[in-house]
Protein backbone atom coordinates (compact mmCIF):
# COMPACT_ATOMS: atom_id res chain seq x y z
CA UNK A 1 0.00 0.00 0.00
CA UNK A 2 2.55 2.39 1.15
CA UNK A 3 4.38 1.92 -2.13
CA UNK A 4 1.13 4.00 -3.75
CA UNK A 5 1.79 6.83 -1.72
CA UNK A 6 3.68 9.96 -2.37
CA UNK A 7 6.76 10.20 0.54
CA UNK A 8 4.84 13.48 1.95
CA UNK A 9 1.58 11.27 2.97
CA UNK A 10 4.02 8.37 4.73
CA UNK A 11 5.43 10.87 6.36
CA UNK A 12 2.11 12.26 7.11
CA UNK A 13 0.77 8.91 8.10
CA UNK A 14 3.68 8.67 10.49
CA UNK A 15 2.75 11.85 12.43
CA UNK A 16 -0.34 11.10 12.74
CA UNK A 17 -0.10 7.82 13.88
CA UNK A 18 1.53 9.03 16.71
CA UNK A 19 -0.89 11.75 17.82
CA UNK A 20 -3.59 12.89 20.55
CA UNK A 21 -6.80 12.17 18.22
CA UNK A 22 -9.83 13.78 20.26
CA UNK A 23 -13.66 12.85 19.49
CA UNK A 24 -15.28 15.54 16.79
CA UNK A 25 -12.59 16.81 14.90
CA UNK A 26 -11.32 18.65 17.83
CA UNK A 27 -7.63 19.56 17.36
CA UNK A 28 -7.37 17.87 14.04
CA UNK A 29 -7.09 21.65 12.92
CA UNK A 30 -4.24 24.01 14.02
CA UNK A 31 -7.17 26.65 17.04
CA UNK A 32 -8.44 29.40 15.77
CA UNK A 33 -9.59 32.14 18.61
CA UNK A 34 -8.17 35.09 20.97
CA UNK A 35 -6.79 35.22 24.50
CA UNK A 36 -6.37 37.39 27.19
CA UNK A 37 -2.51 37.58 27.44
CA UNK A 38 -0.93 39.46 24.75
CA UNK A 39 -3.81 42.26 25.11
CA UNK A 40 -4.49 42.75 28.70
CA UNK A 41 -1.72 40.61 30.80
CA UNK A 42 -3.19 39.94 34.16
CA UNK A 43 -5.32 42.88 34.51
CA UNK A 44 -8.28 40.75 32.98
CA UNK A 45 -12.16 40.30 34.05
CA UNK A 46 -15.42 39.18 32.92
CA UNK A 47 -16.42 42.04 30.93
CA UNK A 48 -13.01 42.41 29.07
CA UNK A 49 -13.44 39.04 28.15
CA UNK A 50 -17.07 39.46 27.37
CA UNK A 51 -16.82 42.16 24.98
CA UNK A 52 -13.56 40.21 23.17
CA UNK A 53 -16.48 37.44 23.02
CA UNK A 54 -19.06 39.99 21.15
CA UNK A 55 -16.33 41.61 19.42
CA UNK A 56 -15.20 38.61 17.83
CA UNK A 57 -18.83 37.99 16.45
CA UNK A 58 -19.68 41.74 15.37
CA UNK A 59 -16.09 42.25 13.32
CA UNK A 60 -16.88 39.21 11.57
CA UNK A 61 -13.90 36.76 13.57
CA UNK A 62 -16.53 34.16 14.66
CA UNK A 63 -17.84 33.82 10.87
CA UNK A 64 -14.35 34.15 9.57
CA UNK A 65 -13.70 30.78 11.71
CA UNK A 66 -12.10 31.67 15.06
CA UNK A 67 -14.00 30.12 17.73
CA UNK A 68 -12.23 30.07 21.39
CA UNK A 69 -12.25 32.75 23.89
CA UNK A 70 -8.98 31.78 26.35
CA UNK A 71 -8.83 33.45 29.30
CA UNK A 72 -4.70 33.44 30.31
CA UNK A 73 -3.22 33.75 33.81
CA UNK A 74 -4.61 35.70 37.05
CA UNK A 75 -8.00 34.42 36.96
CA UNK A 76 -8.39 32.79 40.11
CA UNK A 77 -7.86 33.54 43.98
CA UNK A 78 -3.71 34.02 44.36
CA UNK A 79 -3.57 33.07 48.18
CA UNK A 80 -4.56 29.10 47.40
CA UNK A 81 -7.11 26.35 46.80
CA UNK A 82 -10.30 25.95 48.51
CA UNK A 83 -8.88 24.20 51.54
CA UNK A 84 -11.70 21.36 51.61
CA UNK A 85 -12.70 21.08 47.67
CA UNK A 86 -9.19 21.46 46.97
CA UNK A 87 -10.57 23.32 43.89
CA UNK A 88 -8.34 26.31 42.59
CA UNK A 89 -11.48 29.54 43.41
CA UNK A 90 -12.03 31.78 40.46
CA UNK A 91 -11.67 35.50 41.79
CA UNK A 92 -14.87 36.52 42.13
CA UNK A 93 -14.06 40.54 41.85
CA UNK A 94 -13.10 39.53 38.21
CA UNK A 95 -15.73 36.86 37.74
CA UNK A 96 -18.92 37.84 39.84
CA UNK A 97 -20.38 35.01 37.68
CA UNK A 98 -17.14 32.46 38.07
CA UNK A 99 -15.44 30.74 35.62
CA UNK A 100 -18.72 28.80 35.04
CA UNK A 101 -20.63 32.24 34.10
CA UNK A 102 -18.61 33.27 32.08
CA UNK A 103 -18.04 30.25 30.25
CA UNK A 104 -21.97 30.25 29.30
CA UNK A 105 -21.96 33.24 28.35
CA UNK A 106 -19.18 32.77 25.96
CA UNK A 107 -21.43 29.51 24.93
CA UNK A 108 -24.51 31.20 24.66
CA UNK A 109 -22.60 33.41 21.84
CA UNK A 110 -22.15 30.36 20.21
CA UNK A 111 -18.28 30.19 20.65
CA UNK A 112 -15.74 27.73 22.93
CA UNK A 113 -13.94 28.86 25.94
CA UNK A 114 -10.27 28.34 27.10
CA UNK A 115 -8.56 28.26 30.33
CA UNK A 116 -4.96 28.61 31.63
CA UNK A 117 -2.94 26.91 33.88
CA UNK A 118 0.65 25.28 34.82
CA UNK A 119 2.37 21.80 34.81
CA UNK A 120 4.11 23.11 38.36
CA UNK A 121 2.65 24.61 41.93
CA UNK A 122 2.42 28.10 41.01
CA UNK A 123 1.72 29.98 37.05
CA UNK A 124 3.94 32.14 35.77
CA UNK A 125 2.14 35.15 37.70
CA UNK A 126 2.35 32.81 40.81
CA UNK A 127 -1.44 31.73 41.21
CA UNK A 128 -1.98 28.08 42.19
CA UNK A 129 -1.44 25.92 39.32
CA UNK A 130 -2.11 22.12 38.93
CA UNK A 131 1.06 20.04 39.24
CA UNK A 132 -0.33 17.28 41.39
CA UNK A 133 -3.69 18.60 41.33
CA UNK A 134 -4.08 17.42 37.49
CA UNK A 135 -7.86 15.21 38.03
CA UNK A 136 -9.11 17.70 40.27
CA UNK A 137 -8.14 20.28 38.11
CA UNK A 138 -9.46 18.56 34.82
CA UNK A 139 -12.84 17.68 36.44
CA UNK A 140 -13.87 21.19 37.48
CA UNK A 141 -12.56 22.55 34.30
CA UNK A 142 -14.95 20.18 32.89
CA UNK A 143 -17.82 20.90 35.08
CA UNK A 144 -17.74 24.96 33.99
CA UNK A 145 -17.75 23.84 30.40
CA UNK A 146 -14.23 24.73 29.36
CA UNK A 147 -13.57 23.84 26.14
CA UNK A 148 -9.47 24.39 25.63
CA UNK A 149 -6.80 24.47 28.05
CA UNK A 150 -3.40 25.95 27.89
CA UNK A 151 -0.42 24.63 30.49
CA UNK A 152 2.24 26.27 30.98
CA UNK A 153 5.58 25.56 32.42
CA UNK A 154 6.07 27.78 35.86
CA UNK A 155 6.18 26.80 39.61
CA UNK A 156 8.25 23.61 38.51
CA UNK A 157 9.50 22.48 42.12
CA UNK A 158 13.07 20.98 42.42
CA UNK A 159 11.77 16.99 42.98
CA UNK A 160 10.25 17.90 39.09
CA UNK A 161 13.49 19.19 37.48
CA UNK A 162 15.04 17.26 34.97
CA UNK A 163 18.85 15.93 35.14
CA UNK A 164 19.11 17.72 31.77
CA UNK A 165 19.16 21.26 30.73
CA UNK A 166 17.28 22.22 27.11
CA UNK A 167 15.64 25.11 25.61
CA UNK A 168 15.54 27.45 22.85
CA UNK A 169 17.17 31.22 22.49
CA UNK A 170 15.54 34.25 22.98
CA UNK A 171 17.70 36.89 22.56
CA UNK A 172 15.58 39.77 22.47
CA UNK A 173 13.45 38.87 25.71
CA UNK A 174 16.56 38.77 27.52
CA UNK A 175 16.49 37.75 31.21
CA UNK A 176 12.76 38.02 30.76
CA UNK A 177 12.79 34.20 29.34
CA UNK A 178 10.72 32.65 32.00
CA UNK A 179 13.06 30.49 33.87
CA UNK A 180 15.74 31.29 31.17
CA UNK A 181 17.87 28.56 31.56
CA UNK A 182 19.42 29.39 27.87
CA UNK A 183 21.88 31.45 28.74
CA UNK A 184 23.49 29.39 31.16
CA UNK A 185 22.94 26.51 29.53
CA UNK A 186 25.14 24.51 31.99
CA UNK A 187 24.28 20.54 32.13
CA UNK A 188 23.15 19.43 27.78
CA UNK A 189 21.96 15.79 27.39
CA UNK A 190 23.59 13.44 26.19
CA UNK A 191 22.60 13.46 22.15
CA UNK A 192 21.37 9.30 22.44
CA UNK A 193 18.79 10.91 25.54
CA UNK A 194 15.20 10.29 24.74
CA UNK A 195 13.80 13.18 26.39
CA UNK A 196 10.02 11.60 26.20
CA UNK A 197 10.95 9.89 29.07
CA UNK A 198 12.23 13.36 31.02
CA UNK A 199 10.05 14.69 34.17
CA UNK A 200 9.35 17.68 31.88
CA UNK A 201 7.20 15.30 29.64
CA UNK A 202 5.64 13.33 32.69
CA UNK A 203 4.47 16.31 33.81
CA UNK A 204 2.37 17.51 30.68
CA UNK A 205 1.33 13.84 29.78
CA UNK A 206 -0.34 13.85 33.96
CA UNK A 207 -2.37 16.65 32.88
CA UNK A 208 -3.16 15.21 29.51
CA UNK A 209 -4.34 11.62 31.19
CA UNK A 210 -6.48 13.70 33.61
CA UNK A 211 -8.25 16.05 30.47
CA UNK A 212 -9.14 12.09 28.58
CA UNK A 213 -10.26 10.86 31.79
CA UNK A 214 -13.43 13.68 31.73
CA UNK A 215 -16.56 13.52 30.36
CA UNK A 216 -15.93 16.29 28.08
CA UNK A 217 -13.31 16.96 25.33
CA UNK A 218 -10.89 19.97 26.19
CA UNK A 219 -7.92 21.00 23.59
CA UNK A 220 -5.25 20.42 25.01
CA UNK A 221 -2.48 23.19 24.18
CA UNK A 222 1.11 22.78 25.85
CA UNK A 223 3.29 25.81 26.61
CA UNK A 224 6.42 24.80 27.75
CA UNK A 225 8.50 27.11 25.55
CA UNK A 226 10.19 24.65 23.23
CA UNK A 227 12.05 23.23 25.93
CA UNK A 228 12.92 19.53 26.88
CA UNK A 229 13.07 18.59 22.79
CA UNK A 230 8.85 18.67 22.91
CA UNK A 231 9.03 18.42 18.97
CA UNK A 232 9.39 14.89 19.64
CA UNK A 233 6.71 13.95 22.03
CA UNK A 234 4.43 17.21 22.03
CA UNK A 235 2.37 15.44 19.42
CA UNK A 236 1.46 12.53 21.51
CA UNK A 237 0.91 15.10 24.76
CA UNK A 238 -0.99 17.27 23.26
CA UNK A 239 -2.61 19.34 20.48
CA UNK A 240 -0.18 21.70 20.34
CA UNK A 241 2.79 22.84 21.97
CA UNK A 242 4.57 26.06 22.12
CA UNK A 243 8.26 25.82 20.40
CA UNK A 244 9.60 29.12 21.69
CA UNK A 245 9.64 31.31 24.70
CA UNK A 246 7.35 34.77 24.60
CA UNK A 247 6.59 37.06 21.74
CA UNK A 248 6.74 40.62 21.65
CA UNK A 249 5.13 43.30 18.93
CA UNK A 250 8.42 43.61 18.02
CA UNK A 251 9.46 42.81 14.36
CA UNK A 252 12.98 41.70 15.91
CA UNK A 253 11.52 38.64 18.24
CA UNK A 254 8.70 37.78 15.38
CA UNK A 255 11.63 37.10 12.75
CA UNK A 256 13.29 35.46 15.69
CA UNK A 257 10.32 33.64 16.60
CA UNK A 258 9.74 32.61 13.06
CA UNK A 259 13.66 31.25 12.46
CA UNK A 260 12.98 29.05 15.06
CA UNK A 261 9.85 27.69 14.07
CA UNK A 262 10.65 26.80 11.01
CA UNK A 263 12.91 23.98 11.28
CA UNK A 264 10.53 22.43 13.04
CA UNK A 265 7.75 22.89 10.37
CA UNK A 266 8.08 19.13 9.45
CA UNK A 267 6.18 18.22 12.74
CA UNK A 268 3.00 20.08 11.83
CA UNK A 269 0.08 17.90 10.71
CA UNK A 270 -3.43 16.70 11.47
CA UNK A 271 -4.02 16.54 15.45
CA UNK A 272 -0.57 18.08 16.18
CA UNK A 273 1.25 21.60 16.24
CA UNK A 274 4.61 23.37 16.78
CA UNK A 275 3.26 26.62 18.32
CA UNK A 276 5.32 30.01 17.84
CA UNK A 277 3.09 31.51 20.44
CA UNK A 278 -0.05 33.71 20.19
CA UNK A 279 -0.67 36.80 17.74
CA UNK A 280 0.76 40.25 18.05
CA UNK A 281 -1.46 41.53 15.09
CA UNK A 282 -2.33 44.83 16.01
CA UNK A 283 0.02 45.59 19.24
CA UNK A 284 2.97 47.89 19.77
CA UNK A 285 4.46 49.97 16.87
CA UNK A 286 4.32 46.97 14.08
CA UNK A 287 4.04 48.39 10.84
CA UNK A 288 1.56 47.41 8.63
CA UNK A 289 3.56 45.14 6.45
CA UNK A 290 4.92 43.46 9.66
CA UNK A 291 1.48 43.05 11.26
CA UNK A 292 0.46 41.09 7.52
CA UNK A 293 3.74 39.54 7.54
CA UNK A 294 3.79 38.07 11.54
CA UNK A 295 -0.29 36.68 10.18
CA UNK A 296 0.92 34.78 6.93
CA UNK A 297 3.84 33.53 8.48
CA UNK A 298 2.05 31.88 11.05
CA UNK A 299 -1.02 30.89 9.26
CA UNK A 300 1.36 29.50 6.96
CA UNK A 301 3.06 27.22 9.42
CA UNK A 302 -0.41 26.11 10.21
CA UNK A 303 0.18 27.47 13.86
CA UNK A 304 -2.83 27.84 16.39
CA UNK A 305 -3.96 31.55 15.49
CA UNK A 306 -4.71 32.92 18.64
CA UNK A 307 -5.56 36.84 18.11
CA UNK A 308 -3.92 39.36 21.30
CA UNK A 309 -5.03 42.10 20.86
CA UNK A 310 -7.99 44.36 22.51
CA UNK A 311 -10.72 43.82 20.22
CA UNK A 312 -13.12 46.98 21.04
CA UNK A 313 -10.15 49.46 19.60
CA UNK A 314 -8.42 47.32 16.82
CA UNK A 315 -7.88 48.77 13.44
CA UNK A 316 -9.96 47.86 10.39
CA UNK A 317 -6.94 47.48 8.73
CA UNK A 318 -5.75 44.65 11.39
CA UNK A 319 -9.27 42.98 10.95
CA UNK A 320 -8.94 42.33 7.98
CA UNK A 321 -5.29 40.82 7.46
CA UNK A 322 -7.07 38.35 10.69
CA UNK A 323 -9.41 37.53 8.44
CA UNK A 324 -7.74 36.87 4.75
CA UNK A 325 -10.22 34.38 3.11
CA UNK A 326 -6.69 32.69 1.16
CA UNK A 327 -4.50 32.38 4.21
CA UNK A 328 -7.27 30.99 6.64
CA UNK A 329 -8.46 28.73 4.04
CA UNK A 330 -4.79 27.44 4.03
CA UNK A 331 -4.56 26.70 7.56
CA UNK A 332 -8.03 25.37 7.80
CA UNK A 333 -7.47 22.67 5.24
CA UNK A 334 -9.35 19.88 5.87
CA UNK A 335 -7.75 17.80 3.36
CA UNK A 336 -3.74 18.71 3.77
CA UNK A 337 -2.59 18.64 6.95
CA UNK A 338 0.89 20.02 6.24
CA UNK A 339 2.21 23.10 6.69
CA UNK A 340 3.88 25.16 3.90
CA UNK A 341 7.83 25.17 4.45
CA UNK A 342 10.90 27.26 3.07
CA UNK A 343 11.50 26.16 -0.02
CA UNK A 344 14.81 28.70 -0.65
CA UNK A 345 15.60 31.31 2.31
CA UNK A 346 16.75 33.79 0.08
CA UNK A 347 18.57 36.64 2.03
CA UNK A 348 20.93 33.57 3.44
CA UNK A 349 21.83 30.29 1.94
CA UNK A 350 19.27 27.30 2.51
CA UNK A 351 19.46 25.89 5.68
CA UNK A 352 20.91 28.99 7.54
CA UNK A 353 19.76 29.46 11.35
CA UNK A 354 19.22 33.50 10.95
CA UNK A 355 17.14 35.24 13.94
CA UNK A 356 17.32 38.33 12.25
CA UNK A 357 16.67 36.73 8.66
CA UNK A 358 14.28 33.81 8.65
CA UNK A 359 13.65 32.20 5.43
CA UNK A 360 12.03 34.12 2.82
CA UNK A 361 10.38 31.61 0.16
CA UNK A 362 7.56 29.82 1.57
CA UNK A 363 5.60 27.00 -0.22
CA UNK A 364 2.96 25.14 0.65
CA UNK A 365 0.10 22.56 -1.45
CA UNK A 366 -3.49 23.71 -0.63
CA UNK A 367 -6.77 21.39 -1.74
CA UNK A 368 -9.14 24.20 -0.11
CA UNK A 369 -7.08 26.65 -2.73
CA UNK A 370 -6.63 24.48 -5.41
CA UNK A 371 -2.95 24.99 -5.99
CA UNK A 372 0.13 26.17 -4.12
CA UNK A 373 0.48 29.25 -1.59
CA UNK A 374 3.48 30.75 -1.95
CA UNK A 375 5.15 33.20 0.24
CA UNK A 376 8.14 35.87 -0.60
CA UNK A 377 9.34 37.63 2.55
CA UNK A 378 11.98 40.66 2.59
CA UNK A 379 13.24 39.89 6.08
CA UNK A 380 15.61 43.24 5.31
CA UNK A 381 15.38 47.23 6.59
CA UNK A 382 14.65 48.22 3.05
CA UNK A 383 12.79 48.11 -0.03
CA UNK A 384 13.63 44.94 -1.76
CA UNK A 385 12.97 42.74 -5.11
CA UNK A 386 11.71 39.42 -4.43
CA UNK A 387 10.94 36.89 -7.09
CA UNK A 388 9.43 33.44 -7.08
CA UNK A 389 10.57 31.07 -10.36
CA UNK A 390 7.93 28.63 -10.34
CA UNK A 391 10.81 25.86 -11.38
CA UNK A 392 12.13 26.31 -7.63
CA UNK A 393 8.62 25.68 -6.15
CA UNK A 394 8.18 22.20 -4.90
CA UNK A 395 5.30 20.33 -7.32
CA UNK A 396 5.25 23.36 -9.94
CA UNK A 397 7.09 22.14 -13.27
CA UNK A 398 4.69 23.64 -15.33
CA UNK A 399 6.04 27.31 -17.44
CA UNK A 400 2.67 29.16 -16.71
CA UNK A 401 0.39 29.28 -13.71
CA UNK A 402 -2.83 31.26 -13.09
CA UNK A 403 -2.06 33.34 -10.24
CA UNK A 404 -3.75 35.29 -7.34
CA UNK A 405 -2.41 38.16 -4.88
CA UNK A 406 -3.43 37.10 -1.44
CA UNK A 407 -4.23 40.32 -0.20
CA UNK A 408 -5.78 42.18 -2.85
CA UNK A 409 -7.64 39.16 -4.35
CA UNK A 410 -6.64 40.36 -7.58
CA UNK A 411 -6.22 37.79 -10.51
CA UNK A 412 -2.97 38.15 -11.62
CA UNK A 413 -3.70 36.54 -15.35
CA UNK A 414 -1.53 33.91 -16.58
CA UNK A 415 1.95 34.24 -15.10
CA UNK A 416 4.64 32.48 -16.76
CA UNK A 417 7.91 31.29 -15.27
CA UNK A 418 8.34 33.68 -12.29
CA UNK A 419 6.70 36.56 -10.60
CA UNK A 420 8.91 39.62 -9.53
CA UNK A 421 7.78 42.33 -6.62
CA UNK A 422 9.10 45.13 -4.43
CA UNK A 423 8.74 44.39 -1.25
CA UNK A 424 8.71 47.33 1.49
CA UNK A 425 10.71 46.20 4.51
CA UNK A 426 9.21 43.18 6.78
CA UNK A 427 6.64 42.70 4.10
CA UNK A 428 5.08 39.65 2.37
CA UNK A 429 3.71 38.68 -1.01
CA UNK A 430 1.56 35.45 -0.63
CA UNK A 431 -0.04 34.19 -3.91
CA UNK A 432 -2.13 31.53 -4.83
CA UNK A 433 -0.61 29.79 -7.72
CA UNK A 434 -3.34 27.65 -9.11
CA UNK A 435 -4.04 25.93 -12.34
CA UNK A 436 -1.72 25.83 -15.12
CA UNK A 437 -2.34 27.72 -18.18
C1 LIG B 1 4.18 32.52 29.99
C2 LIG B 1 3.48 32.10 28.71
C3 LIG B 1 2.66 33.28 28.25
C4 LIG B 1 1.64 33.62 29.31
C5 LIG B 1 2.33 33.89 30.64
C6 LIG B 1 1.33 34.06 31.77
O1 LIG B 1 4.95 31.47 30.44
O2 LIG B 1 4.45 31.74 27.75
O3 LIG B 1 2.04 32.98 27.00
O4 LIG B 1 0.73 32.56 29.44
O5 LIG B 1 3.20 32.83 30.97
O6 LIG B 1 1.95 34.34 32.98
Amino acid sequence: MASYLSATAVLSLLAQANALVRPDGVGRLPALGWNTWNAFNCDIDASKILTAAEQTISLGLKDAGYEYINIDDCWSVKSGRDPNTKRIIPDSTKFPDGISGIASQIHDLGLKVGIYSSAGTETCAGYPASLGYEKIDAETFAEWGIDYLKYDNCGVPSNWTDAYTDCVPDTTNGSNFPNGTCPDLTNPAPAEYDWSTSKTAKRFEAMRDALLNVDRTILYSLCEWGQADVNTWGNATGNSWRTTGDITPHWERIAEIANQNSFYITYADFWGYPDPDMLEVGNGNLTLEENRAHFALWAAMKSPLIIGTPLDSIKEEHVSILKNKYLLAFHQDPVVGRAASPYKWGYNPDWTFDPAHPAEYWSGASSALGGTLVLMLNSEGSKKTRTAVWSEVPGLGGNGYRVTDVWTGEDLGCVEKEYSVELQSHDVAALVVGESC
